[in-house]
């Protein structure tokens, strides 16, 4: 499992993370993050249509379309039967990533320290998300990381930007990052399409992972 999640974190170097309010926004917001070059998007299940979201978004071509927030079993059940190739939880627990084990979903799976790096790599996850990024130490924790663990990549997400974000991909250890900057909750209420491809365009051609 932990190996397909590396795969899917090597297709871009920003995954989305999305907040769909309105099912009638999510093909058209899913089709201009694809368009801008962002084919991997994390539907986060925090909004009733999330779900029906994942749905619309899986059926979408070129896109890889995974859930996030993941925090019971019964999400990664509902994640799974929705259409999500991967899913993404803020922390780890056994439950839940056993879980995602008996579905056969890749889990890109959070830590914020050595000890939960650990704890996951026990478990096969090389490929981790690391949350909250910029709360929890940012670049300079990732960084520290390292040199003691260089077997586990991370795709730091919590408060990562365009004007942050390439930072954490010149580390060694980071495949990609996620954030929320991408899609802007007014851009997609505005249903401005157009600004969402330009916001993913400029980061998939300025960021290198
Ligand atoms: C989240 O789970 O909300 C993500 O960490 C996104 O964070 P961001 O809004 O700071 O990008």
């Amino acid at each position: 499992a932990s190996k397909r999640t590396v795969e899917i974190c090597e297709l871009a170097p920003v995954v989305p993370v999305l907040i769909v309010e309105d099912i009638t926004t999510a093909a058209d917001l899913g089709n201009a993050l694809i368009a801008g070059g962002l084919p991997v998007l994390e539907v986060t299940l925090r909004s009733e249509c999330a779900l029906d979201a994942i749905k619309a978004m899986s059926e979408l071509d070129c896109g890889v379309v995974g859930a996030g927030t993941l925090i019971t079993p019964q999400d990664v059940k509902n994640a799974v039967a929705a259409g999500a190739k991967f899913g993404v939880s803020p922390g780890a627990t056994d439950i839940l990533i056993d879980a995602c084990e008996a579905e056969g979903l890749p889990l890109l799976a959070g830590a914020a320290s050595a000890t939960e790096a650990m704890r996951l790599l026990e478990r096969g996850y090389t490929m981790q998300k690391f949350f909250p990024a910029e709360a929890a130490g940012g670049a300079p924790l990732l960084k520290s990381l390292a040199s003691p663990l260089p077997q586990i990549s991370f795709c730091p997400t919590g408060g990562v930007s365009l004007s942050n974000a390439q930072t954490y991909l010149d580390l060694p250890n980071v495949r990609c990052v996620g954030g929320s900057w991408v899609a802007p909750s007014d851009a997609i209420k505005a249903k401005d399409w157009a600004k969402v491809q330009e916001l993913a365009s400029a980061a998939a051609t300025k960021l290198h992972a």
